[in-house]
């Protein structure tokens, strides 16, 4: 289901935007990313992209692209505007500027309880290709992550 998606712009995440991806980044996610790490992602220059309407931030994609692979590094719809077609907006946009750069595979890692998630990138046409054991942290103990690719 896609709504209300006439004023939605996807663009270039820049230093300004950091504190609005933070704050959705420590609504929606139990272990988030620090703000190093985004600042990180933006100064080693991945595509890091975010889809936004005028005063509200929809949420963010990052990207890390090697010669053959793109890895997509996060992904987040904001709560309030999940279940609503945005993630699947945001997910097809990056695998487009992947296969723009030629990239052949587009790699993600999901945690093995994000049904969700994993239930998108399924439809999208990603596979389980792998699974790293203890990968995430987790309320107990350690969590496995799928390792999911989609062949472009
Ligand atoms: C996972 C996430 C990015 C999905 O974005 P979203 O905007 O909520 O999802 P969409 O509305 O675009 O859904 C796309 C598809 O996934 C499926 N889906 C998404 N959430 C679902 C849910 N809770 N239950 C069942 N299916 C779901 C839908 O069936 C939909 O398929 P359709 O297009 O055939 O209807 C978003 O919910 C989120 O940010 N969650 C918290 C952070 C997170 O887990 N990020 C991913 C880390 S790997």
């Amino acid at each position: 289901m896609i709504t209300q998606q006439q004023d939605a712009v996807i663009r270039a995440m820049l230093p300004a935007d950091l504190e609005r991806v933070i704050l959705v980044e420590r609504e929606i996610f139990l272990f988030p990313w620090s703000p190093g790490n985004f600042a990180d992602s933006l100064k080693a220059g991945y595509t890091c992209q975010i889809l936004e309407q005028p005063d509200s931030l929809i949420g963010y994609g990052i990207m890390m692209m090697s010669p053959e692979e793109a890895h997509i590094l996060t992904l987040g719809i904001a709560a309030d505007w999940q279940n609503k077609g945005w993630g699947k907006k945001m997910l097809l946009h990056l695998i487009a500027l992947a296969k723009a750069q030629n990239a052949k595979s587009v790699f993600l890692d999901v945690r093995e309880s994000n049904h969700s998630a994993a239930l998108l990138y399924q439809k999208t046409g990603f596979q389980h290709v792998a699974t790293r054991k203890g990968y995430y942290p987790a309320m107990c103990g350690r969590e496995d992550a799928r390792v999911m690719q989609l062949v472009l």
